[in-house]
């Protein structure tokens, strides 16, 4: 295939992808989106196989029946539960290519290039491998810690912050002795700075703690878009390019709108330590007693209630429940009762989480409200359904100054005049925090499995 042709394709890839992220941005158009982005890559993929300088065709095709292969088998078999876990994972590929990317284009053979040009491509190459190697690792532990094979606790070394701008000042120094060593004596700089990198990138996210691993997601996520643009700057492939920016910079606004629902601050995010107590001690203080109650008790509320809203939280993912929680919204709209649904913003394990189980479930987007623009109203509503859901209500991060959730914004469902909670037991939610929502007058305890606690509030509906 010709260049121009090929230049072409990849400019309609670059528009299909940016129309595929306005698409996603918006549940109704979501779908289209998705389909615009696998056009793009569909396209992409194809020019840049056509391209005159591919030749080994054979250990194309091997890689790519298997890579898709090892991608289609996971892709069909993961829960929607453990999707975040896939998402780390696969940020964590994107950051080992840039790494092999950029010691492969370092030794490359063919690379003949003197000067500024040299060295232009060195700092790419550099540059490459160190945001590759820092989100690697730093995937890696994510993935662990999202998957529950590492605690959520974070590890908080001591003088970690001096270690890390050491750590900085490191790899500042010997990306000079790299750049100044060129081609012949650049390789050992090359590889202490990746190593060093790999640490980094384990400390980084090992220093977080687990209410902040929202942030942490999305950060990596904008990190890999980083480590794809390095690629795309050292391959000279325009498209990669373009789409690394788009993911780095969609995943730093993401970040940012992270962040600011969790009213924390991106740099102190980065420098770790939420998610323990500020002042060691949480002080959950007495609790009292909760009580429980039964699913036809909770039916009569609801059927009495003029308004009702439902806060689905991670538990229901877990039981996969939202498709009896639509059932029980529709039986209860059928009745005449006024049902919506409030979502947080960090609400489960991704961003978007419950949006996209409530859409699978066919939940009117109209009665789904963010976090903002019910809140102020709770009071005025007769019934809350927390539905395994926990951090996301938990009053402490209001009322507690030394817990470790303190300041995040919450749904403040305790205002309204009565709130079931359905969850399996008083244990804590991801954060490790006690509830003292679960004591409140107002609260009852409605225990077992979220979906078998819907299906029997349902059929006594
Ligand atoms: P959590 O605070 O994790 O609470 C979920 C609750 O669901 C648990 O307390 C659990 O209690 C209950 N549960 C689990 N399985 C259940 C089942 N089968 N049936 C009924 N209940 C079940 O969830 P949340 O309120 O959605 O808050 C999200 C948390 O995750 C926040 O701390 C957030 O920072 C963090 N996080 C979010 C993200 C994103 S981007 N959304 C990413 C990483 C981390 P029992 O064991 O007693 O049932």
């Amino acid at each position: 295939m010709e260049m121009g042709t090929i230049s072409a394709a990849y400019i309609a890839s670059a528009i299909l992808f940016i129309l595929s992220l306005a698409g996603l941005s918006n549940q109704e158009t979501s779908r289209r989106g998705n389909w615009y982005g696998i056009i793009g890559m569909a396209i992409a993929i194809i020019a840049t196989i056509l391209n005159k300088n591919v030749d080994a065709y054979g250990w194309l095709i091997l890689a790519m029946v298997i890579g898709g292969g090892i991608g289609a088998r996971l892709a069909s078999r993961v829960e929607m539960t453990q999707m975040p876990e896939l998402v780390a994972i696969l940020h964590s590929f994107v950051g080992m290519a840039a790494v092999l990317v950029g010691f492969a284009s370092f030794f490359d053979p063919a690379n003949t290039l003197v000067g500024a040009a040299a060295t232009i491509h060195n700092v790419e190459v550099y540059l490459g491998v160190l945001i590759g190697a820092v989100t690697f690792t730093g995937s890696v532990v994510a993935f662990g810690k999202l998957n529950g094979k590492i605690g959520s606790k974070p590890l908080l070394l001591p003088m970690r912050h001096q270690l890390n701008l050491g750590l900085l000042g490191l790899s500042i120094l010997l990306g000079w002795w790299f750049l100044s060593a060129g081609h012949d004596g650049g390789t050992l700089p090359l590889v202490i700075m990746t190593l060093i990198a790999f640490a980094f990138g384990v400390h980084m996210v090992m220093a977080i703690g687990g209410a902040d691993m929202p942030v942490v997601i999305s950060m990596l996520n904008s990190y890999s878009g980083w480590a794809a643009a390095a690629t795309g700057f050292m391959l000279s492939n325009d498209l990669l390019i373009v789409v690394g920016a788009l993911v780095g910079s969609s995943g730093a606004i993401l970040s940012y709108i992270m962040c600011r629902a969790m009213n924390r601050n991106f740099v102190s995010v980065i420098m770790g330590g939420f998610g323990t107590t500020a002042g060691g001690d949480e002080d959950a203080g007495e609790q009292g007693e909760a009580v429980a109650i039964q699913a036809d008790e909770v039916a009569q509320l609801m059927k009495d209630a003029g308004r009702v809203v439902i806060v689905p939280g991670y538990g229901m993912a877990v039981a996969n429940a939202q498709h009896s929680v639509s059932d029980l919204v529709k039986s209860l709209r059928s009745q005449g009762v006024d049902v919506q649904f409030a979502i947080h913003p960090v609400a489960g394990r991704m961003p978007g989480h419950m949006n996209v189980l409530l859409a699978e479930a066919n939940v009117p987007y109209d009665i789904v409200l963010e976090m903002d623009e019910i809140n102020d109203e709770l009071s005025e509503v007769d019934v809350v359904m927390v539905i395994g859901a926990n951090d996301i209500v938990n009053p402490a991060a209001m009322e507690n100054p030394n817990s470790p959730i303190a300041g995040m914004p919450v749904l403040e469902v305790w205002n309204a005049k009565n709130v079931i909670v359905s969850k399996r037991s008083m244990a804590t939610g991801y954060a490790g925090v006690e509830n003292p929502l679960f004591f409140k007058e107002n609260t009852r305890m409605l225990f077992g499995d979220a979906k078998d606690s819907v299906d029997a509030v349902k059929s006594s509906v």
